[in-house]
């Protein structure tokens, strides 16, 4: 399979008053051409913060302390990690290969320009087309998200549009450059069920269409199933666990995947069961504890050796990796 992003051991701190916490802890990865990879876990876990630093996007406080991230792009291959400030492969990186589309497109949305207008600026920011031709672009892309009547809607402002339209409307403006990597993160979190699905199916159809890679962040295990090749679940800037999708669900290795699967709720559940949830929470990164980081919830911990041993990634079948002491 042809590469297009490989991540290797990546660390990311912040500088904050209580002192530098790694939010990521040296991860490593891969994204191959036209594949969805899934990031799941928990709230707090590092899945935004390492698609930012793939993006070099990080708040001021924050900055890439180790670790590479080299990028296939159409331009030749680079080091993402290693990149300056000011380098020109990061409009490259920005304008035409990485597009993102995040949870609340209210905030991505001007609300005193109209969503055509908006569209109309991505398209002038990162393609050659002409002016002339700008709005008809935008009015094709909002058709190709399903947007009915895209003439009228081109014209109209965020606020006039529901929610599931105007996520529909930011995919079309991430879609605007063709871009070879849509990292969503948290996509549909803020939408109903209902909708939520329309726009994960959409989501597939147009990766058929543009042949894109998509890096897919959620902390719903379900969302994830239903929409990825390939997942690494995290775990406190770690990943614990990375396999085929088919083969995770089948076959998962870490107390924490099975946990975050049992807290799936499932249609056939009996009326009045109780919701699982995992018991904790999940500690705060300037209290990272020893040992393997997962087993203050972990009911398979063993005494004497998670509390103290870090487990090292181990192959568990080819692709499968876990990074865990019972295996
Ligand atoms: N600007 C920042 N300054 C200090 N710490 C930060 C900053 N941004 C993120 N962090 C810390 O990095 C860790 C990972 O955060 P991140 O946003 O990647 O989590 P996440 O997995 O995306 O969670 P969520 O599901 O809530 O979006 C958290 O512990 C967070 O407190
Ligand atoms: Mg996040």
């Amino acid at each position: 399979m042809e590469k297009l992003v490989e991540i290797r051991d990546l660390v990311v701190r912040f500088r904050t008053d209580e002192g530098i916490v790694s939010a990521v802890n040296g991860i490593s990865y891969d994204i191959n051409v036209g594949e969805t990879l899934g990031i799941v876990g928990e709230s707090g876990c590092g899945k935004s913060v390492s698609s930012n630093a793939l993006m070099r996007i990080l708040p001021e406080n924050g900055w890439i302390e180790s670790g590479s991230i080299l990028y296939h792009s159409q331009k030749g291959t680079f080091d993402v990690a290693r990149l300056s400030p000011r380098d020109k492969r990061l409009e490259l990186l920005h304008g035409k290969e990485i597009a993102m589309i995040f949870q609340e497109p209210m905030t991505s949305f001007c609300p005193v320009y109209t969503i055509g207008n908006q569209i109309m600026e991505a398209i002038r920011l990162h393609t050659d087309i002409p002016k002339s031709e700008q709005k008809g672009y935008a009015v094709e892309l909002l058709r190709k998200v399903r947007i009915a009547k895209p003439e009228q809607r081109v014209d109209e402002y965020p606020y006039q549009l529901s929610g599931g339209m105007r996520q529909r409307a930011m995919i079309a403006m991430a879609l605007a450059s063709h871009p070879r990597l849509l990292i969503a993160d948290e996509p549909t979190t803020s939408l109903d069920v209902t909708v939520q699905a329309q726009i994960l199916n959409l989501m597939k159809d147009l990766q058929q269409e543009y042949g894109m890679s998509i890096m897919m962040i959620n902390h719903n295990f379900g969302v994830i199933a239903e929409t990825t090749d390939k997942v690494a679940v995290m775990y406190l800037g770690r990943i614990v666990e990375m396999a085929d999708t088919a083969e995770l669900l089948q076959n998962p290795l870490h107390p924490y995947t099975s946990d975050l699967f049992r807290s799936i709720p499932q249609v056939t559940d009996a009326r009045g069961k109780k919701l699982e949830y995992i018991h904790g929470n999940v500690p705060d990164a300037y209290s990272i504890p020893a040992g393997c980081p997962y087993h203050p919830r972990c009911s398979r911990a063993q005494k004497g050796l998670c509390d103290r041993v870090m487990p090292q990634p181990r192959e568990a079948a080819p692709g499968h990796t876990v990074s865990c002491h019972l295996l």
